[in-house]
């Protein structure tokens, strides 16, 4: 099921960052099927630019995405999205927190006429399933892999956001990270679910992910927070997106009016 060789650079389907000037550096946006690495460190949008993929491509083209969350809650989610103003009418808003009722939630999904996005709460099915002693090596490795696996199999999953790889590795205890992500990477891969990995870097920059993720992913999108003086600016920055002519410009990221924008150019404030 991997994404079918093309006869022409056209035909490369391309998802949208659908951040404004950003999608313009990379010939239109990320190739489907892609696992890109949102890396940057705490408080730069990471979730934010991830879901805003997810919110964007279920109302313009009604496509799944799953947002699978492994630090934060549903609700602490969907409180920072209506407070950036996105409109949950306009999509079918799923929030799995319990195992069990994930069959019903699947009828959901193809019951929808609108593009769906399913919000699993890590938290909450871990605290569910407790008692199965389910806190052994990999276990949350299986949970995550069944989830994905039974919506894309039994509905539709186009895109999938990790949030976060660095939490992954800490709650599954991975004997060796670097061949447990290894087959990660491959079992999306062979999914063809185009895929955003969101990894914690430290605030320095100084390094991409501990396990080799920088060199397994086709894509890293790094975003940091610069100081110019006493003003902190988010920037944007590809650093690796394969099948992509890409800028590798640093682009100032904003957001305003419930949309974001990479910015290029211009002066520097209180410069
Ligand atoms: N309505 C809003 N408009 C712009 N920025 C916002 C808004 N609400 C929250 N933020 C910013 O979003 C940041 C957190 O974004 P988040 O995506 O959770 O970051 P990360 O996942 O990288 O830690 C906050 O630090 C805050 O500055
Ligand atoms: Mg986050």
């Amino acid at each position: 099921m991997a994404e079918p060789i093309v006869k022409k650079k056209d035909e490369i389907i391309r998802i949208k960052t659908h951040i404004s000037g950003f999608d313009e550096a990379l010939q239109g946006g990320i190739p489907r099927g892609h696992i890109t690495l949102i890396a940057g460190s705490a408080g730069t949008m990471k979730s934010s630019v991830s879901f805003n993929i997810l919110y964007n491509e279920a109302i313009e083209n009604k496509r799944t995405g799953l947002y699978l969350s492994m630090e934060q809650s549903y609700s602490s989610i969907i409180n920072h999205m209506i407070n950036m103003d996105y409109d949950f009418t306009k999509v079918n808003l799923i929030v799995l927190r319990d195992l069990s009722t994930l069959a019903k939630d699947i009828r959901n999904i193809n019951a929808s006429t609108t593009g769906n996005i399913i919000i699993a709460d890590v938290g909450c099915i871990r605290k569910e399933i407790k008692d199965v002693k389910l806190d052994e090596n990999r276990s949350w490795l299986n949970v995550m892999k069944n989830i994905v696996k039974k919506i894309k199999l039994e509905s539709k999953l186009d895109l999938f956001v990790l949030d976060s790889l660095s939490a992954l590795h800490v709650l599954s205890k991975f004997n060796n990270p670097r061949i447990e992500l290894f087959y990660v990477f491959e079992f999306l891969r062979d999914l063809n679910i185009t895929s955003y990995m969101i990894t914690e870097t430290p605030l320095d920059g100084s390094k991409i992910g501990d396990f080799n993720e920088d060199f397994l992913s086709d894509g890293i999108i790094y975003i940091h927070l610069a100081s110019y003086r006493r003003k902190q600016i988010r920037e944007i920055q590809v650093k690796k997106m394969r099948t992509t002519s890409c800028n590798h410009d640093t682009f100032s990221l904003d957001f305003r009016n419930g949309k974001f924008y990479a910015e290029y150019g211009g002066q520097n404030p209180l410069m």
